[in-house]
């Protein structure tokens, strides 16, 4: 039985703050958390959450996975916290992180999140910015791990927009070894450095393929993945996107043209007849339920190592 581990970084910023082996590591831990395996106790352990955007998943699931790792969290609105007001992240990073054992931030920019690690004593957490979403990242490999049990051969086709779920796909599926397609509009592809850092890690650059034509990249694909055409922070473009993002959406005729064992990811909340149908969404190829589960085995195996 593997119990957790001490990683190497202090922080959690990107999927690449984890080696490939500790990766794996933590996704077999997250395993043995939601199989009542494991039961560790860290008593008194405070995880601080300072969300600057709205969550359901990622807040209750840190809660819960605090609670059963003997601990507690405190949730800092900005609006009713002096963040709002505008106090500089590095005094509130050296405060919080006084009188916390960890933080757990959702942000905007990396470079705020980056900030509040800089100054804050204890591991930070990303719990998505405009770039990231590792947390995500790893209750998605889980749930593929679940059923296909390993990642060989398999093959993820993510459709949409190239946002921070994507980069965070295309980073842990490097680390993974998984072969990722992204099919996205020309002018919305993943970020060129998440693409660069990718490429430096595949051992075989063929396992990642960023093109405009969905139904190619959708060709004997194990997972097809989407997310919202527009992200937090970014509904003053909705409409303008929801038009030109037309055809880049998980439909019965695009699920037909992948791999007969296909199954449906979305890392919710969704926006059904967008970027999904709701006749997709409902079917029985979609496991986007157990994946928003994982999210609490996934980041107690997290929070279980980086507390140890
Ligand atoms: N998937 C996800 O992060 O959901 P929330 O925004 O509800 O946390
Ligand atoms: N890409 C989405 C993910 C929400 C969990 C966003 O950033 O809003």
């Amino acid at each position: 039985m593997l119990k957790p581990i001490k990683l190497a970084n202090k922080n959690f910023l990107s999927s690449l703050d984890t080696s490939s082996d500790e990766l794996f590591h933590i996704l077999e831990i997250a395993k043995n958390f939601k199989n009542k395996d494991l039961n560790i106790k860290f008593k008194d352990k405070v995880l601080g959450l300072i969300f600057d955007k709205s969550s359901t998943r990622t807040r209750v699931s840190f809660q819960v996975a605090m609670s059963r790792l003997g601990g507690t969290t405190v949730d800092l609105n900005p609006n009713t916290s002096q963040i709002g007001r505008g106090e500089p992240i590095r005094d509130t990073a050296r405060v919080l992180s006084r009188y916390c054992d960890l933080l757990a931030v959702r942000t905007f920019k990396q470079s705020d999140l980056e900030e509040y690690a800089k100054w804050s004593s204890k591991p930070v957490i990303n719990a998505l910015t405009d770039i990231e979403h590792p947390c995500q990242a790893l209750a998605d490999y889980m749930t593929i791990k679940e059923e296909f049990v390993d990642f060989k051969n398999v093959v993820l086709t993510f459709i949409g927009d190239g946002n921070n779920v994507a980069n965070s796909l295309i980073l842990c599926g490097a680390l993974l070894g998984v072969e990722v397609r992204i099919a996205c509009p020309k002018g919305y592809e993943p970020n060129s450095m998440v693409i660069k850092k990718a490429y430096e890690i595949y051992k075989n650059k063929d396992l990642l393929k960023i093109t405009n034509d969905p139904s190619a990249a959708v060709l004997g694909a194990n997972v097809l993945y989407t997310d919202v055409w527009s992200s937090m922070g970014e509904e003053n473009k909705k409409a303008e996107k929801d038009k030109f993002f037309n055809g880049y959406n998980i439909d019965n005729n695009l699920v037909t043209k992948a791999a007969k064992d296909v199954i449906i990811l979305h890392c919710l909340p969704a926006y059904r007849s967008k970027e999904i149908t709701d006749e997709v969404f409902e079917s029985k190829k979609s496991r986007i339920f157990e994946q928003a589960e994982n999210r609490l085995h996934a980041q107690q195996a997290l929070l279980s190592c980086l507390l140890h």
